[in-house]
């Protein structure tokens, strides 16, 4: 790390420790992500978004646990309907959130109520507006439904399949969370002012809404409407390469092995009905890609990331591209919420120094320099 008048410097924070967490371990040299210590793949394998949320929130494994969607009240839903209807989805959970938080008059430290609540109120407020701008009325929650299960109930309307619940909810598990990245800093640069809970959210929704950090799994899926069979697939990746162009769902900044997200997402792709043809394509693709990295880049370790079986998820259950970053958005919560509570536990107001490169004192024009 270059050092300036003797104290490191690093643009970006790139390789600075700004804290410490025991939520999640992200070890991207062996391709392992824990949460409080339990590998991914098996939570993904046997258990529910709704147990991953508390486990996140209080440190404790919930044997059970039950986190349905929540109502809106009629300052959020007056928030929603005053959009223009072309707002991006990510603009309006924004908002959202934050017309949540001007009249929950939320106390500060955050606590887990406090996350359970913005949690669920969420994915109503996305489908709220996904069916808003299409000139459809909002659907109440349904109780009896999880997270997932009733976000897609209250943007279809209908209670989904056992599969696509199941899918989507795993989806959910692997979104959770992620160490310290740029939404999640977000979340505790805001909560170490001592501000509530939903500005911290807002802030985070913002910073995810960014190209660089929310991902783009419907990249993935033009990219492979653009390859459109496997026999085309070595060609058209080859001539991607040669350009300089990036293979969407390959590469990752942080693992230098096979994503374990991807890993696991990909188990659940290969379980949902209806994904036969699409999800076939996917893996022969996959296999392609791989064996062309080792091939053309042979230097770096290039692997499969969680954006490429997260598109097949997502269009799997049906949902529009258009809200795959939003949806990405909603399973977030757990992670941004767990973090502000960790953070507010050992607050420390987060306050960086910065070095001044501009001119050096000088005098107003027109004025004498003061004596
Ligand atoms: N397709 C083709 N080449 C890739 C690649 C990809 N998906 N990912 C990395 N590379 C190559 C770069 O071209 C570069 O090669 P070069 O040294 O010959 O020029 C080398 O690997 C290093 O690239 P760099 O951008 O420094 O790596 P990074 O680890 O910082 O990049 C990403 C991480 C995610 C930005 C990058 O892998 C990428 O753009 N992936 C595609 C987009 C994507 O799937 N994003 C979702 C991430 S979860």
């Amino acid at each position: 790390m270059p050092a300036v008048d003797g104290r490191p410097y690093s643009p970006g924070l790139e390789g600075v420790l700004a804290g410490e967490t025991s939520i999640a371990l992200v070890d991207g040299q062996n391709g392992r992500l824990l949460y409080r210590g339990y590998p991914i793949v098996e939570l993904v394998r046997n258990s529910t978004y709704a147990q991953v949320a508390e486990l996140l929130w209080t440190g404790e494994w919930p044997s059970e646990a039950h986190l349905p969607t929540a109502p809106l009240s009629g300052a959020v839903l007056t928030a929603l309907r005053a959009l223009p209807n072309e707002s991006s989805p990510m603009d309006a959970l924004r908002t959202a959130v934050s017309a949540w938080g001007a009249s929950a008059r939320l106390s500060w430290p955050p606590t887990p109520d406090q996350a359970r609540d913005v949690t669920a109120l969420a994915p109503s407020a996305l489908a709220a507006f996904a069916r808003l701008r299409q000139g459809l009325e909002p659907v109440d929650p349904d109780p009896d439904l999880e997270l997932a299960a009733g976000f897609l109930y209250q943007l279809t309307g209908e209670t989904p399949d056992e599969a696509s619940a199941r899918a989507l909810d795993a989806y959910f598990i692997v979104g959770a969370e992620h160490g310290f990245n740029a939404s999640t800093f977000t979340a505790r640069v805001i909560t170490s002012t001592r501000s509530d809970l939903a500005s911290a959210v807002a802030g985070a929704i913002g910073a995810l809404k960014g190209p660089l950090h929310g991902g783009a799994p419907s990249e993935v899926v033009s990219q492979l409407h653009e390859i459109g069979s496997v026999e085309h697939a070595e060609r058209w990746m080859r001539d991607a390469i040669a350009r300089g162009e990036r293979l969407m769902g390959f590469g990752h900044r942080v693992y230098r092995a096979y994503d374990p997200r991807a890993a696991a997402l990909r188990e659940v792709a290969e379980g949902m009905a209806g994904m036969a043809d699409w999800l076939k394509m996917a893996v022969a693709v996959e296999d392609i890609a791989l064996r062309l990295f080792e091939e053309l880049k042979p230097d770096r370790v290039i692997k499969t990331n969680v954006e490429y079986y997260a598109a097949a998820v997502l269009q799997g259950v049906g949902l529009p591209p258009d809200l795959f970053p939003s949806t990405f958005a909603l399973a977030r919560h757990a992670g941004w919420t767990a973090h502000c509570m960790e953070q507010a536990g050992a607050n420390r107001l987060i306050r960086p120094d910065v070095r001044y490169v501009g001119p050096p004192e000088r005098p107003l024009p027109g004025v004498a320099a003061a004596v």
